[in-house]
Formats: structure tokens, C-alpha cells, sequence
């Protein structure tokens, strides 16, 4: 029996239905308090630069109600980088963010920013948050972000869950032994390996069994889902998944 994978669930797209009527409601920070309830071990939120969803506020309450730890996914900015040493949330999750694409497309290039991202971080571990940066499995970039001194590495798993929803099992595959592969290269280097974007349910299951991995962040799907089971029972069905993937 390998250790109990934790679970982050993703708040993010609760906001975006919310804005998309400019209204008080839905409530992310409601729905953090029920996820909680109903046993996520953290609670994920992304403030973006554009605000399209979360907002400073909803950081500024989460981080007052929540009694799980906050995993504050942001741009690495000089605003982004001001926001989190104001709040110092346990985790500080470093992303690539486009103001045009429709969700954190691809892993940070922290390769090639090596240099301005270690002294972007410092303040932050200084502050006491654990950082962790959203990265593909790939061999160049695990080794950037153990260089730049990350406590974590989170490995985007959205290109295999695309190849799953496109039916491209050969590919699927292939991506999903390397994300097992890199799994367990940034553990031997001493990193905490984390993994999420885009799992369901029909997904969940092989990631969830990577033995090194520590914690998954879902959101849109667990989201979505809610609308027909209800927030407290698609968390209890994915927290189920991943306790049977590693059973
Ligand atoms: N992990 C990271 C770093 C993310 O940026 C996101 C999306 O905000 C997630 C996990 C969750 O992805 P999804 O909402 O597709 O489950």
C-alpha cells in the first residue's frame, strides 16, 4: 500500500461562473469551505493577471477561512510575487500564463529562465511558502527547477488527458509512461512531485498510481461534475479513484 496521495481541489472555474453574470454567486471561497468537508487536503486557487476568475479578494478570504493549506497558483511577476508575499500562503505554485489562451497551455520554461526565476523564489522560501513550479515531463526542466532550488515540481499532465478525450491511445501512452518516468526522476533528485490539468475521472487512475507522487490539483472537471452529483460526492468519487489506484 503506497502513502495516501493528497488531494488539492481547484476553486478557479467556480469564480468563473460567478463573473460570467458579474453577481456575488457562486461563492469560491463556499465552495473551498464544502471541498474541505468533504476531504480535499488543500484547496488550489489561480489569480490570474487578467482576473478572469479568482479575484484579490477571494485570495484575501480564502486565505482567512481556509483551514487546509492554500496552494496560490500565479504568473512570476513582480505583482504576482508583492500579492503572495502579502498572504504567504503555504504554497506558492509558479505557472506560464498567455492573456490569450484558455488555460495554462504548456509547463514553465524555467530552463530558460533559470537565472531571474532562482531570485524570483528566494523571497518567497524567505517568506516561508514552498515552491513549486508547473513544468512537462521533461528531463531539462526538472533539473532547472532542482537547480533554481523548488521544493516541488508540479508535471502538467493535460497533454495525456488530451490524447485520452482524442482517442489517440498509442500517444496517450506514451505520454503517460513519461510522466511516470519523470515522476520518479524529479523524486530521485529530491523533489516533491505533484501532478495535475485536465483529469477526470477516465484519467485519474494511472497518474494517481505513480508512487512518488505526493498530491494532485483537479478543478474543471470536479467543477463541472458537481453540477450533476454535487461538489461533496465528485470530491468522495475522485478521492476513492486515487485511493484504489494505489491499493
Ligand atoms: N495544476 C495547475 C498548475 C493548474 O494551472 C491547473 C489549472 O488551473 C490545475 C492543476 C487544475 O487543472 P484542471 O482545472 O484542468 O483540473
Amino acid at each position: 500500500m503506497m502513502d495516501k496521495l493528497r488531494l488539492g481541489v481547484n476553486i478557479d472555474h467556480v469564480a468563473t461562473v460567478r463573473n460570467a453574470r458579474g453577481s456575488a454567486y457562486p461563492d469560491p471561497v463556499r465552495a473551498a469551505k464544502l471541498a474541505e468537508e468533504a476531504g480535499a487536503d488543500g484547496i488550489t486557487a489561480h489569480l490570474r493577471e487578467d482576473r478572469r476568475h479568482i479575484g484579490d479578494a477571494d485570495i484575501e478570504r480564502l486565505v482567512a477561512d481556509l483551514s487546509v493549506p492554500l496552494n496560490f497558483e500565479m504568473a512570476a511577476t513582480d505583482e504576482m510575487q508583492a500579492i503572495a508575499l502579502r498572504h504567504k500562503p503555504h504554497a506558492v505554485c509558479l505557472v506560464p500564463e498567455k492573456r490569450e489562451e484558455r488555460t495554462t497551455e504548456g509547463g514553465l520554461e524555467v530552463a530558460r529562465e533559470e537565472n531571474r526565476l532562482a531570485h524570483f523564489i528566494a523571497p518567497l522560501q524567505d517568506a516561508g511558502c514552498r515552491v513549486s513550479i508547473f513544468i512537462a515531463a521533461d528531463r531539462p526542466q526538472i533539473e532547472a527547477a532542482h537547480r533554481i532550488g523548488a521544493a516541488v515540481v508540479e508535471l502538467h499532465t493535460g497533454a495525456y488527458c488530451d490524447f485520452h478525450a482524442e482517442g489517440d491511445i498509442d500517444a496517450r501512452d506514451a505520454e503517460l509512461e513519461r510522466l511516470r518516468e519523470m515522476a520518479g526522476f524529479a523524486h530521485s533528485l529530491g523533489l516533491e512531485v505533484h501532478a495535475g490539468h485536465g483529469l477526470t475521472y477516465d484519467t485519474v487512475g494511472p497518474v494517481a498510481a505513480f508512487p512518488e507522487l505526493k498530491e494532485l490539483n483537479i478543478g474543471h472537471f470536479l467543477i463541472g461534475e458537481a453540477i450533476f452529483s454535487g461538489l461533496t460526492a465528485a470530491i468522495a468519487e475522485m478521492r476513492r479513484m486515487m485511493d484504489d489506484a494505489r491499493s
